[in-house]
C-alpha cells in the first residue's frame, strides 16, 4: 500500500493524516497541545510541544492504517503561519518559547518604523503590511529580549524558522534548513518579486542573514526524516503554509478563484495568477504557490478570530460545552435584538489593521441571554468575510461578478446555520466541497505530486467535488440593515481611524 503523510501543525492542535492515492483518507490522528498567554495581548506555543505532539500524531496515524514507514511514499507538511521559532543549531533547542502569529508584543516597533516612514518600501517588497503578526519582529524580538541571542545570532549559532522550519530541522536530525516560498512570504523579509531574502529588510529589522533558511518550491525534495523516528526513513516532499495548502486542496488553480479557511482565524485567499496584485483595500499581497519555480500570486484576507470566537464561548464563556453547539443555540436567538461581537481579541487585521482594538459586545438588553451571544459570535465571522469579499472585489475587478463562489473549508463549515448565514450576509454562494480536510489535503498533494503518486494540478482539480451549495436567502433590505449594524459597531473599537 503506498500513503502520502500530511503534518499539519495548526494554532491549537497538530494532526497527521494518510491520504492514499485516490486521495481518500486512511487514518487520521490529532492532538490539542497548551496555549500560554504570559501577558495581555502574548501568545506563545512551547516548541517541544509543538515537535512532540507532531511525532505522536504520525505514529498515531501510522499505527492505526497499520503503515510502516517503507509505505509511506512522502511527508508533506503544513502550518500555523509567521509563528516564530529561533533555535541553537548545535542543540537544536529553542532560546525560548515560540512567539504566535496572533501575538501583538511587537506593535510599539512596528507603530514605531510606520512613523519613520518604512512602510512604503516593506509592503512594495513583502506584499504584506507593517504588523506584528509577521515573523520579523518578532525575530527581533527574541533576539533583543533573550540574554545573550543577539550576540550568538550574530555568529551564526542560531536558527530561525516558521514551524515547517522547526519541524524539519527536527524531522532530518538537524541535517536540513529549509523552508517553502509560501512561508518565507510571512515573513517581512522575503521579497515576492525576485524570490530572495531581502537585504534591505533584513537591515531594518536587525535580521542577521545567517539565521535564514533556504527557500524551495512547495513541491522538492527537502530531505530525509532521521530512520528511528518512524523505524524507516521518509522523503518530506512538500511544505506550504496552511493557508497556501488550503488554497491548493480546494484546488483553487485558476486566477479568480477563491477559498475561505475557517480555523481558529479566518483566512480569504483570491488567485491572481503569475503576477502580484498589489493592494488599494489594506489586503496582503502574498505567494500562494511556487511549482517548478513559478510563483503564483494571490490576495489575502487575514482575521485574527473566527473558530477562536467559539472556543472563546465554550472556554472564556462556558456559555457551550462543545464547538458544535454554537450553531444550534444560535439558529433559537431572538431575531429583533440586534446584538454585534467584535472579536478584536488580539486587535482586527483585515482590512482595519488596528493591533490596538480589543473585543466588544454591542445591543446587549436585559433580554439577551446565551443565545444572541453565541449568534453575535458567529456572525462576526460571517460579517468580517464579508469586509474581506468586498475589499477583495475592489481590488480584482473580476471577483465583482455575482457568479464568484467562495470555497469553505476549517471546522467551522461543519455547521448548516454558520454557512447559510455566510452566504446571506455575503450575498454569495458558497461551496463546502467534500474533502473537508483541504489544509491537509493541499500538503499531501505537493508531497505526492513531487513523489509522483499525484498527477499534475489540472488533473488533480478535477477531483475537488461539491458537497453543499449555500446560496443567499436573506432579503436585501435586511442584509443592508444588519450589515450597518455590523459597521458601527467595529468603528466604536477601532484605535486608529
Ligand atoms: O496566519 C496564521 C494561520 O496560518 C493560522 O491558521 O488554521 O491555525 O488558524 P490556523
Amino acid at each position: 500500500m503506498t500513503f502520502v503523510l500530511a503534518i499539519d501543525q495548526g494554532t491549537t492542535s497538530s494532526r497527521a493524516i494518510l491520504f492514499r492515492p485516490d486521495t481518500s483518507i486512511a487514518a487520521l490522528a490529532q492532538q490539542e497541545f497548551p496555549q500560554h498567554f504570559p501577558a495581555s495581548g502574548w501568545v506563545e506555543h512551547e516548541p517541544e510541544d509543538l515537535w512532540s505532539s507532531t511525532l505522536q500524531v504520525c505514529r498515531e496515524a501510522m499505527s492505526a492504517a497499520g503503515a510502516a514507514a517503507s509505505d509511506i511514499a512522502a511527508i508533506g507538511i503544513t502550518n500555523q503561519r509567521e509563528t516564530t521559532v529561533v533555535w541553537d543549531r548545535r542543540t537544536g533547542q529553542a532560546i525560548d518559547r515560540a512567539i504566535v502569529w496572533q501575538d501583538r508584543r511587537t506593535a510599539d516597533f512596528c507603530a514605531r518604523l510606520v512613523r519613520e516612514g518604512a512602510e512604503d518600501i516593506v509592503t512594495a517588497r513583502t506584499g504584506l503590511r507593517l504588523d506584528p503578526y509577521f515573523s520579523a519582529t518578532k525575530i527581533a524580538w527574541l533576539l533583543d529580549n533573550v540574554p545573550g541571542a543577539r550576540a550568538r545570532a550574530e555568529r551564526g549559532e542560531l536558527a530561525f524558522g516558521t514551524v515547517d522550519t522547526f519541524l524539519l530541522w527536527r524531522l532530518t536530525g538537524g541535517a536540513v534548513h529549509a523552508t517553502d516560498a509560501t512561508n518565507a512570504s510571512r515573513t517581512l523579509l522575503f521579497n515576492i518579486h525576485d524570490g530572495n531574502w531581502d537585504p534591505a529588510l533584513l537591515e531594518l529589522f536587525g535580521v542577521p542573514a545567517s539565521m535564514l533558511p533556504r527557500v524551495l518550491d512547495c513541491s522538492a525534495h527537502y530531505g530525509d526524516t532521521v530512520p528511528d523516528l518512524f523505524g524507516g526513513s521518509i522523503a518530506v516532499r512538500g511544505i506550504a503554509g496552511d493557508q497556501q495548502a488550503a488554497t491548493v486542496g480546494q484546488a483553487c488553480f485558476q486566477p479568480g478563484m477563491m477559498k475561505s479557511t475557517y480555523g481558529t482565524g479566518c483566512f480569504a485567499l483570491l488567485n491572481t495568477g503569475g503576477a502580484p496584485v498589489a493592494s488599494r483595500n489594506r489586503l496582503l499581497t502574498t505567494i500562494a504557490y511556487q511549482l517548478a519555480g513559478q510563483r503564483t500570486y494571490a490576495l489575502e484576507g487575514s482575521i485574527f478570530v473566527a473558530g477562536a470566537a467559539v472556543q472563546w464561548l465554550r472556554d472564556g464563556l462556558a456559555i457551550i460545552e462543545r464547538a458544535a453547539e454554537a450553531g444550534p443555540l444560535a439558529e433559537q436567538a431572538d431575531p429583533a435584538q440586534a446584538v454585534y461581537l467584535v472579536p478584536a481579541f488580539v486587535g482586527l487585521g483585515a482590512p482595519y489593521w488596528d493591533a490596538e482594538s480589543r473585543g466588544a459586545l454591542f445591543g446587549l438588553t436585559r433580554a439577551t441571554g446565551r443565545r444572541e451571544i453565541a449568534q453575535a459570535a458567529l456572525e462576526s465571522v460571517c460579517y468580517q468575510s464579508l469586509d474581506l469579499l468586498e475589499a477583495m472585489r475592489a481590488d480584482w475587478p473580476d471577483a465583482q461578478s455575482a457568479e464568484t463562489v467562495l470555497r469553505v473549508d476549517g471546522g467551522m463549515v461543519a455547521s448548516d446555520w454558520t454557512m447559510q448565514r455566510l452566504a446571506d450576509i455575503l450575498g454569495a454562494p458558497v461551496d463546502r466541497p467534500q474533502v473537508r480536510e483541504t489544509t491537509a489535503l493541499g500538503a499531501a498533494y505537493l508531497a505526492g505530486y513531487s513523489a509522483g503518486v499525484y498527477p499534475e494540478p489540472e488533473r488533480f482539480a478535477d477531483r475537488w467535488r461539491l458537497d453543499t451549495r449555500f446560496t443567499p436567502r436573506l432579503d436585501d433590505a435586511t442584509r443592508r440593515t444588519k450589515v450597518a449594524g455590523w459597521r458601527d459597531a467595529v468603528s466604536r473599537t477601532l484605535t486608529r481611524r
